[in-house]
């Protein structure tokens, strides 16, 4: 088994209370930080260990850290993203459910490297079981001196507060976050202003996710070089993959960076290859809004290369062979599926959540969905696919916020690597896979 760092103790009975938890060199990390190490050292070796955001960008989290602007005498910020809505992705619900201490532990060690007296956890309002489990959990950190004044007589004092989400996809859009954390519908913001200059209330702040904050008492605990050492040149660590859709084993895993895609797929430590013995079709490996590729491609790059899990190998090729790690939600279809349904799907969820601000995306996703539902109808043209292609160029690029993007990138790279699929669809009058 590869190195567990996230998931190492998760099936251990009663994790989600603190006497489990610190038996288990649970706030080992806090005590030691607290005691010997200042903020400043804290952050370098965060930077050190080459952690990247896990959220979907992969911004590392030490460079996005030195942004924040320390000369402000304003307070500082630390939220956690927790609103996970990306369709295919529930890596942070598995974490912060079962292990809700080790996100705990992870936000002390954050807010006390940024400077933030008051910290927010920022989680989807549809996860209210998980609000409970971690406003116990805080409570508990509370009651055992961790959180609060003067943290185990260190002078440093913090509180925490976990915040249910607005209920919209766009909320997990960190500048839409903190519009909903001030009490404000979830629109993005126009930036720059970045958030670490101007963030909630006009104060400096950082957003990070679940999964990037949950690793900071390992890398505090063990150094940035030994947390460096594991996984690839670009991509360091150990990465939380859901898996879903046509596999014999959906589920949470945790891989180290490099672990080839093939082995993710087909062997029985992970997926378990593909359900009733079908053939591979496509995957989408980075939650629904990065590219699809076609099983060779997500196998094997253009160039003969093994294709792994990790930033720069899931991204050789550009967009013209290439995808994204995402958020790690790894979508996997067999050859029964239909690429026109499945677009269709994923557009009108799109269209839906657009929270309507540029004209791009509000108009680009109705009109992707309409059209993705007329050829899979069997009413659509060929003129209809070059249509789809066009609008989808038409939002790129062209957003306040990534959303649009997300929308356009699944459509663009469908039509690019399953024309043929669209083009059946057209000439038949109907689904090709329909029965
Ligand atoms: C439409 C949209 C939805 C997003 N949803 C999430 C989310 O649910 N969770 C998350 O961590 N990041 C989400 N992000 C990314 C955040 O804006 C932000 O980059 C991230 O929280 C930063 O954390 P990281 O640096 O640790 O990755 C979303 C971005 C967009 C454009
Ligand atoms: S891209 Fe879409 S979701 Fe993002 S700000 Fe514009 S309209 Fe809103």
């Amino acid at each position: 088994m590869a190195t567990q760092i996230l998931l190492n103790n998760i099936e251990v009975p009663g994790l989600t209370g603190i006497e489990v938890y610190r038996k288990l060199g649970g706030y080992a990390a806090v005590e030691k930080v607290l005691k010997t190490m200042t903020p400043d050292e804290v952050s370098a070796e965060v930077k050190k260990s080459g952690l990247r955001g896990r959220g979907g960008a992969g911004f590392p989290a030490g460079m996005k850290w030195s942004f924040l602007d320390r000369k402000v005498d304003k307070p500082r910020y630390f939220i956690c993203n927790f609103d996970e809505s990306e369709p295919g992705t529930f890596k942070d619900r598995h974490l912060g459910s079962l292990n809700p201490h080790l996100l705990i532990e992870g936000m002390i060690l954050g807010s006390f490297a940024l400077g933030a007296r008051t910290s927010y956890i920022y989680i989807r309002g549809e996860l209210f079981y998980i609000l409970n489990i971690l406003e116990k959990a805080i409570d508990e950190a509370y009651r055992s001196g961790y959180l609060g004044e003067n943290i185990l007589n260190s002078g440093y004092s913090l509180d925490l507060h976990c915040h249910p989400g607005g209920g919209a996809y766009i909320c997990g859009e960190e500048t839409a976050l903190i519009e909903s954390l001030e009490g404000k519908r979830g629109n993005p913001r126009i930036k720059p202003p970045f958030p670490a200059v101007v963030g909630l209330y006009g104060c400096p702040t950082v957003v990070n996710n679940v999964e990037t904050i949950a690793n900071l008492p390992w890398i505090l605990q063990n150094g940035g070089d030994a947390y460096a050492a594991l996984g690839t040149q670009s991509s360091k660590g150990t990465k939380l993959i859901s898996a879903c859709g046509h596999i014999r084993k959906p589920g949470v895993y945790e891989v180290e960076m490099g672990l080839p895609v093939e082995e993710f797929i087909y062997s029985d430590q992970y997926c378990g290859g593909i359900r009733n013995g079908n053939k591979l079709k496509a995957v989408i490996a980075g939650g629904s809004s990065v590219p699809v590729l076609p099983a060779e491609l997500i196998l094997r790059t253009d160039r003969g290369e093994q294709r792994l899990l990790s930033y720069e190998s899931l991204s050789v090729g550009g967009f013209e062979s290439g995808t994204m790690l995402g958020s790690g939600g790894f979508i996997v279809l067999d050859e029964t599926a239909c690429i026109v349904k499945n677009l269709l799907t994923f557009a009108r969820f799109y269209h839906h959540e657009s929270c309507g601000q540029c004209s791009p995306c509000r108009e680009g996703t109705g009109w992707m969905e309409k059209i993705l539902q007329r050829i899979e109808n069997g009413r659509g043209t060929s003129k209809d696919i070059d249509l789809l292609v066009h609008i989808s160029k038409h939002i790129e690029g062209n957003t306040i916020c990534p959303l649009g993007d997300a929308a356009a990138w699944p459509v663009a790279s469908a039509i690019r690597h399953f024309r043929q699929e669209f083009e059946d669809h057209v000439k038949l009058q109907k689904c090709p896979l329909s029965r």
